[in-house]
């Protein structure tokens, strides 16, 4: 029995399209910080009576496509063991799954430890990356603590994520709407490389973003950070729009908050606003601002609830639980 937690991470130049969705080979990099709110625990213990795998999320028997996905992706921890043995996994998530709020990212890098650990694979961190990332793409990111990129690679050895070093950041989470989205990250990723006009120049324009951003975590210049994150989730939101059918995941309150972070950089406080494939915001700030973005947001948004996040620790194996029986 082994359990591991893992919490979401935010990207601020993002993941969107992949190469090779089978190995889950990204178009382009990434890079994002991993928080210390809304961790997931997963544990997984192997069953030799048992017939197949079974999962349970948040008390829940998972049935359908999330359990194919789960076993999916023990499938690939028993090929490297050359075990046979199925496996029970129980989740727990304290951030609201399938609202855009990266549930799957903490998932699948809580699930790689504890399953790589329960399995027997003596795995580094770069492997457990490696691993994370055929579950879901941007959970090889949460494996990593605090500044992450994601190295696009060009095969399954090569893409994996690592830590950046970065001035300290922190974020406020905006949970406009924390229901299930109508559709999923992986679907809008597929049809928006499918379908929209603006992919290709998706593509091309976040290569250059992360250049420039990785020049700006070493200049330590908040303000190039937090224009390149704002403007590259604006890209990607627009690449989105432009899929057939469309799929548009901001919502009149997400673009009120992006104005909000706009009013606060005009009165000297500077924030930046991202979103990934949901309605919610988070602003990007200073670590040492993130109460008073919090606090100062709040006056403009009383209806959002708003959690403030700082640099979290990597998806990590917790010994205790998993001596506990
Ligand atoms: C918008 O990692 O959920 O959050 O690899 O298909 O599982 P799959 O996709 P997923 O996509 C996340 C996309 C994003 C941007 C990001 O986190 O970089």
């Amino acid at each position: 029995m082994s359990t591991a937690v893992a919490h979401p991470n935010i990207a601020l130049i993002k993941y969107w399209g992949k190469r090779d969705d089978d190995a889950i080979l990204p178009l382009t990099g990434s890079l994002s910080l991993t928080l210390d709110v809304f961790p997931t625990t997963t544990t997984v213990t192997l069953d030799a009576a048992a017939d197949g795998d079974a999962a349970v999320f948040d008390g829940i028997a998972a049935t359908g496509a999330a359990a194919a996905r789960i076993t999916a992706f023990l499938e690939i921890v028993r090929a490297a063991a050359g075990v046979r043995t199925p496996a029970r996994v129980v989740t727990r998530n304290s951030v609201p799954t399938g609202a855009g709020l990266a549930s799957s990212a903490s998932g699948f890098a809580a699930l790689a430890v504890a399953a790589a650990d329960a399995y027997g694979l003596g795995l580094d961190e770069r492997a457990l990356s490696r691993l994370a990332r055929r579950g879901s793409g941007s959970a090889c990111r949460s494996i990593i603590g605090g500044a992450a990129i994601w190295h696009a690679g060009h095969d399954d050895a090569t893409s994996f994520a690592e830590a950046v070093p970065s001035p300290a950041l922190g974020m406020v989470i905006a949970v406009v709407d924390a229901g299930a989205k109508a559709v999923s990250s992986r679907e809008a990723m597929q049809r928006t490389m499918r379908t929209s006009p603006y992919a290709d120049a998706w593509v091309r324009a976040t290569a250059q973003d992360l250049d420039a951003m990785m020049d700006a975590l070493a200049r330590d210049d908040m303000t190039a950070i937090g224009e390149l994150t704002e403007s590259n989730a604006l890209r990607m939101h627009a690449a989105i729009m432009g899929s057939r059918p469309p799929i548009r995941y901001l919502a009149p309150q997400s673009i009120a908050l992006f104005d909000a972070a706009a009013q606060l950089r005009a009165e000297g406080l500077e924030a930046y606003a991202t979103a990934d494939a949901g309605p919610n915001v988070v602003l990007v700030c200073r670590d040492a601002d993130v109460d008073d973005v919090r606090d100062r947001l709040a006056e403009r948004a009383p209806t959002v609830r708003l959690v403030a996040a700082h640099a979290g620790p990597g998806a990590h194996l917790v010994p205790d639980a998993s001596r506990s029986g």
